[in-house]
């Protein structure tokens, strides 16, 4: 097991990686003095690993109830939220109980938003089961519900207390949304640390998920994700590297109705997008791009999608990061970003004809 810790100006942790841990969750858990623990998940999840986590939660001897959703973006809603923080209520959670959330992105999100704002904030555990909440959603402290208007658009910042990252959990994650996963540490690889494009560049390692690659993967970019949350925990400034390629592809999402794309999808092509507006501006290379598309199709993501062009950019418009106008996470080379203000119109429509063209 590795332990990587997150130093946020908030809270300090640590995010638990390895084979095989969801079975010790009882004692890798901080120390505290609840007295009863909410496991919220989803029925798919739970179908294959409460029975794991209850039994390794049970060790603590506390009394131990489940919060299920639906699987699902549906689920990141307020009206969910709401059910969950009146079930709560009903079940007299008091501040000092702890809230787990056993699942991937949607449950981290969802779970992490209930957390805060039950009384002000309770005490929060994440054990994400999916390869996107592993490599992302459960560490940061960010959480959110969506809004008819979009995604993401209620949240608060929010540490957890622990994260316990299982690996093995990923052994039933659907080949598509592991897939999808493999786009959040291609993010990391270009924009960070280029070293993890060659780690997973082992696709035999990939493809089998194989224990050992999967620890160095999701504790190289927990450390990644670290060092950049130490240094902007509330997304003021270079947190929004962690962003490369989401203008876009947030926008292709919202454009396919949440159901078309998974996340990892949109964002490989908005990877594939930021990399062409960087070459636009004259910042990257041709090769970069090349580098980006070759990277993601590796991977069997995609580097292209039909879209229309006027709806995309009306959709980035809506995103809350752009409401005091657009920057964008560009490269220069792989591993060397640059925040960038004020393109043209011209850049970004030529940049987008050549996605429709590749
Ligand atoms: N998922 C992007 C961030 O945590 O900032």
């Amino acid at each position: 097991m590795r332990r990587v810790g997150i130093d946020a100006p908030s809270r300090s942790y640590e995010v638990l990686v390895g084979d095989g841990i969801l079975k010790s969750a009882g004692e890798l858990i901080p120390q505290g003095d609840e007295e009863s623990i909410m496991v919220l998940t989803d029925r798919r999840v739970r179908a294959h690993w409460w029975d794991v986590a209850k039994q390794a939660l049970s060790a603590r001897g506390r009394r131990l109830a489940l919060l299920e959703v639906n699987p699902g973006e549906g689920s990141k809603s307020f009206t969910s939220a709401a059910n969950l923080l009146r079930r709560m209520a009903r079940r007299s959670i008091r501040r000092h109980d702890l809230l787990v959330t056993l699942g991937g992105g949607v449950i981290t999100d969802l779970g992490g938003f209930v957390a805060s704002v039950y009384q002000r904030g309770i005490p929060l555990i994440h054990i994400p089961t999916s390869l996107v909440a592993q490599v992302d959603a459960a560490i940061g402290g960010k959480t959110a519900v969506n809004l008819p208007q979009g995604k993401n658009l209620a949240g608060t910042f929010y540490q957890p207390a622990s994260v316990i990252a299982d690996t093995s959990t990923l052994s039933t994650l659907p080949q598509r949304e592991y897939v999808s996963g493999l786009a959040e540490v291609i993010k990391y690889g270009l924009t960070l640390d280029p070293n993890l494009l060659t780690l997973i560049a082992d696709v035999e390692a990939v493809r089998n998920r194989d224990a050992g690659f999967l620890e160095e993967v999701v504790s190289g970019c927990a450390q990644l994700k670290g060092r950049i949350v130490s240094q902007d925990e509330r997304d003021t400034s270079s947190r929004a590297v962690l962003n490369y390629g989401h203008t876009f592809g947030h926008a292709l999402e919202a454009h396919g109705g949440y159901e078309r794309w998974l996340h990892g999808e949109a964002i490989s092509v908005g990877m594939v997008f930021a990399a062409e507006l960087s070459r636009e501006l004259g910042l990257a290379s041709e090769d970069v791009v090349a580098e980006h598309r070759r990277i993601f199709q590796m991977h069997g993501l995609p580097v292209s999608a039909p879209f229309d062009p006027g709806e995309i950019v009306k959709r980035w418009n809506m995103d809350k990061k752009n409401l005091r106008g657009q920057r964008w996470v560009l490269l220069s080379d792989l591993g060397e970003w640059k925040l960038v203000g004020d393109v043209g119109g011209a850049q970004i429509q030529a940049a987008l004809r050549r996605m429709a063209a590749a």
